[in-house]
């Protein structure tokens, strides 16, 4: 066979077809085929986050989900190598929960606004400024800084680390950082008091109350889902928000006939071949640091094995109690 006819012969493309061009398909197969075959060299599984684009996710991913599902599947993997096909944090989280794994990021230029909005001078100045409040990171921070808080927390699990961290320090209040927006849209799930860190997601704060009302009025049927990162009035104005997880089992069950996914644009991409009666309609955001990952620099980092991440082991000692505490929490 060919190399088109068996790229075109190749299962995946079925739930591409209607999304990428049989020539652009057979040009990235190359990729995905050394890709495959390098997994199996290497020993090395694939984590891929719902933003990454529709070839990584459908093509060479051996998991694929939000970050605490990347973080659990780290943690669990018993292979020796694993590449992170997501953003920086998300690597470090794998590297804290996994230290002798091989942990590969193909791009470490890929960031996050979220985590470059504070450092770890900061929370200790949070610490003095609130003593005894307990400190909660969102995942989206350094390894440095979680390793200065109390707890990690996830979008999929915000309100639940909130309440559990007040809880057991007999606080009503806890501090939340670095995503104001995240902590704003929890706040309003729970009585207790959330002290906010300015920060925000580039992607997400960009969407707007006007946009949500803009959709409806051209879709009146449409089904609003948003991610928390989005303000305050974005999520009020959605029929549904939660962790990008949570949006796609949202649509999984639900089989709404519109949709409009008010977060970061691969997603619909990616779910729209398991949801073929769902139509998916903007508006949507690009993550300019998740779509720094390509099959090309996949396929670079194993073949090199780099960059591996590394991370000062007293400082991974110390953000792995934080993150530990968020995955133990029932
Ligand atoms: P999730 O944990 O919901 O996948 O979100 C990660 C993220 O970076 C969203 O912008
Ligand atoms: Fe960070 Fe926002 Fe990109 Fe998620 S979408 S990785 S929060 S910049």
């Amino acid at each position: 066979m060919s190399g088109f006819a068996s790229a075109l012969a190749d299962p995946v493309f079925a739930k591409l077809s209607h999304r990428i061009p049989p020539g652009e398909w057979a040009l990235m197969h190359e990729d995905i085929t050394a890709i495959r075959a390098l997994k199996r060299e290497r020993d090395a599984i694939i984590l891929a986050h719902n933003y990454q684009t529709p070839e990584i996710y459908h093509g060479v991913a051996d998991i694929v989900g939000d970050s605490l599902a990347l973080a659990r599947e780290a943690m669990n993997t018993q292979a020796s190598v694993i590449v992170l096909a997501g953003v920086y944090f998300m690597a470090e989280t794998a590297k804290i929960l996994n230290p002798t794994k091989t942990v590969l990021i193909p791009d470490s230029r890929a960031g996050c606004s979220l985590a470059e909005s504070i450092n770890p001078g900061d929370v200790r100045t949070l610490r003095v400024q609130h003593p005894g409040i307990p400190i909660i990171a969102y995942v989206n921070t350094s390894a440095a800084v979680k390793a200065e808080v109390d707890y990690c927390c996830t979008s999929a699990n915000a309100r639940k680390v909130v309440e559990f961290a007040a809880k057991q320090t007999g606080t009503d209040t806890v501090i939340m950082l670095p995503d104001r927006f995240l902590a704003a849209n929890t706040s309003h799930e729970t009585t207790i008091k959330i002290i906010a860190w300015d920060g925000a997601c580039e992607v997400h704060e960009r969407f707007s109350a006007a946009d949500i009302a803009g959709v409806r009025a051209q879709y009146p049927d449409v089904t609003v889902l948003a991610h928390p990162e989005c303000p305050e009035d974005v999520i009020a104005a959605s029929d549904f928000a939660g962790s990008t997880a949570a949006l796609a089992a949202y649509v999984a069950q639900h089989h709404p006939a519109r949709v409009a996914l008010i977060t970061e644009c691969s997603m619909a991409d990616n779910i729209a071949a398991s949801n073929p009666t769902t139509e998916f309609v903007k508006p949507c955001n690009l993550c300019p640091h998740m779509k720094r990952i390509s099959l090309r620099n996949i396929r670079h980092a194993l073949e090199t094995m780099t960059e591996t991440i590394n991370i000062d082991p007293t400082i991974a000692a110390q953000a792995r109690i934080s993150v530990e505490r968020m995955l133990a929490i029932p």
